[in-house]
């Protein structure tokens, strides 16, 4: 009878489920896969070489096969780009490029050979772009000439471009303390060339902007005085942006994620790579120009609007907040006040300007330094840096000058 089978079905499926059911239970009671559950959870080391992996995409070697002792294939004059190793203290290579700037570059009655030769009189001459790249890919990645190719000749400037370890012909394995090691590394080679500290302008793109920003709070911790440093399409902290959306409560991320065990304690493992730029904004001495763009798809403007606040934050009243996920509704109203004498603060103290069909300009100028934000519409994640407007930013902001020839 049909309804004979029927229940016989449901029987055969609640034994099914069941058997699924238990199997995983026994499964996960198992001394072997509760070991390898926790130690998934806690090995460090392999649960980090996978995010590191997708961190830094360093597997990525694009252009394929590319020729770094020929920067002229990709773009650059003949004899104008100097491809060298620079060797940092824990015995890695690192792979880097020298731009000449293009005024000293054009200044010559003829192509210049013997390119090392050259390297101390430019720097001498002209300030210098050292330039730090995102993630994935080498210093031959096109989108990367074009930047170099526009400090040199658009800013009048040399340029110091580095593949991190584990990128392009670099040897080793990327982490963050080791980039931070290559980044320092690259600024004590162009010390060593003669490079006055004020003439060299810490610039990072991306995940760079995460080095160049470590880089610049490490310098002026030790009293050293650069140019200044230029984050493009930056990020502040994963953190901070997860625990921003808690506040907020706009986005809340964490929350159901923070019912499932272990998932904190593998956010705060995954955060331990974290580039923490905005740790790293009290710490930087001297002026700094972010810039982001609107249609940034892949890290959005609102990373730049935090890191742009930690620098305007001694300067403002403080947002004390109560510890914890939610704001208590008695809280509610001492936290709008708060709220609103910070925005009072805020806008006493910056300018801001419109400019139309490029974007806005917010800027501080405190204690001798100027902070710039500058938001455009356009740029996307990889082209910002190429956008006139965001060069002219550098170059005004930083001195480098009217270009001049020879
Ligand atoms: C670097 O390499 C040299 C020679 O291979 C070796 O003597 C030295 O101990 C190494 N230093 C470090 C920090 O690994
Ligand atoms: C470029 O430099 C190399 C090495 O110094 C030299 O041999 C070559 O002639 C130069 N190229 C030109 C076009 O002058």
């Amino acid at each position: 009878m049909a309804e004979k089978r029927f229940l016989e079905r449901v029987r055969l499926g609640l034994v099914l489920f069941g058997g699924l059911y238990l199997g995983a239970v026994i499964l996960l009671a198992t001394p072997y896969f509760q070991s390898q559950w926790v130690s998934l959870i806690l090995d460090h080391e392999r649960y980090l070489t996978t995010w590191q992996s997708a961190i830094y995409m360093n597997a990525i070697r694009l252009p394929l096969f590319a020729k770094f002792d020929t920067p002229e294939k990709y773009g650059l004059a003949p004899n104008k780009t100097l491809n060298l190793y620079i060797n940092t203290p824990d015995n890695e290579t690192l792979g880097a490029w020298f731009v000449l700037a293009d005024p000293y570059y054009q200044s010559l009655p003829e192509i210049p050979s013997e390119l090392d030769t050259h390297v101390p009189e430019t720097l001498k001459r002209h300030p210098t772009v050292l330039f730090f790249h995102g993630n994935a890919a080498t210093r031959a990645f096109k989108a990367r000439i074009l930047h170099y190719e526009a400090y040199s000749s658009r800013l009048g400037a040399n340029v110091l471009a580095i593949d991190y370890r584990g990128f392009g012909d670099s040897t080793g394995k990327p982490s963050e303390p080791g980039l931070v090691t290559d980044a320092r590394a690259a600024w004590d080679w162009l010390v060593a060339q003669g490079t006055k500290e004020e003439d060299i302008l810490i610039a990072g793109h991306s995940l760079g902007s995460g080095v160049a920003a470590q880089l610049a709070a490490q310098l002026s911790d030790e009293g050293h005085r650069s140019r200044g440093t230029v984050l493009l399409s930056p990020f502040s902290s994963i953190r901070e942006v997860l625990n921003t959306y808690h506040i907020l409560g706009a986005v809340p991320l964490m929350k159901p994620l923070a019912m499932i065990p272990h998932i904190p304690d593998l956010v705060t493992w995954a955060l331990t790579h974290k580039f923490d730029s905005l740790g790293a904004v009290p710490r930087i001495k001297g002026s700094v120009l972010i810039s982001h763009a609107e249609d940034d798809w892949d890290i959005p403007h609102t990373h730049s609007r935090i890191l742009f606040d930690a620098f305007l934050a001694p300067y403002l009243p403080p947002l004390v907040l109560p510890a914890g996920l939610q704001i208590p509704e008695d809280k509610w109203a001492t936290f709008w006040e708060q709220r609103d004498a910070w925005t009072a603060k805020r806008d006493e103290i910056l300018t801001r300007r419109e400019i139309p069909h490029f974007g806005s300009v917010e800027k501080i100028e405190r204690d001798g330094k100027k902070v710039v934000f500058v938001k455009t519409l356009a740029g996307g994640h990889d082209y910002l840096g190429l956008q006139e407007g965001v060069q002219d930013f550098m170059r005004t902001l930083f001195d480098f000058g009217p270009l001049r020839h020879a």
